[in-house]
């Protein structure tokens, strides 16, 4: 391939992907799961268990985690806390969205929800 064919190549790939990957990115799923997706991040789940929930050296892996983890054992962790787990049953946004943030780790963890940019289904 000559110089002239490799480049018009890359920049025709380069269009695509410009073109295609802003759409692609954000996933449709529920409002409920929308809902504690965005709970995830306002209310600094994040901040110990990543942006993706996959944890990090001294915090849980909520992805592998909720395999293991029915909804009232999750409740119990989130709202009373655990070792170096905060407890959150004083902040009513996550108190009261409690079944949304564990719709959208559940879907996390089995695979139904990427991680990354979501929207919610029309
Ligand atoms: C300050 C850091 C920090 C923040 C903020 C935090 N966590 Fe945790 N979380 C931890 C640590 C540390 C553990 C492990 C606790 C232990 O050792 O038992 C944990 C454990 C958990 C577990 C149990 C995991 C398992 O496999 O048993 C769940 C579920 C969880 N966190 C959910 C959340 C959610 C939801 C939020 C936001 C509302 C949140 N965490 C915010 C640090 C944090």
């Amino acid at each position: 391939m000559n110089k002239v064919k490799l480049a018009s190549t890359l920049l025709g790939a380069t269009l695509m992907f410009g073109a295609v990957v802003p759409f692609a990115s954000a996933a449709a799923v529920s409002e409920t799961i929308f809902n504690g997706a965005k709970l995830y991040k306002r209310e600094r789940c994040e901040t110990c268990h990543g942006a993706t929930a996959e944890g990090g050296p001294a915090f849980p892996n909520l992805v592998t985690g909720l395999k293991n983890l029915n909804q009232e054992q999750f409740k119990a962790v989130v709202l009373n806390g655990r070792g170096n787990m905060p407890a959150f049953s004083g902040n009513k946004k996550v108190a009261d969205g409690i079944d949304s943030l564990y719709a959208y780790l559940k879907g996390r963890s089995d695979g139904t929800v990427p991680a990354g940019d979501l929207e919610v289904a029309k």
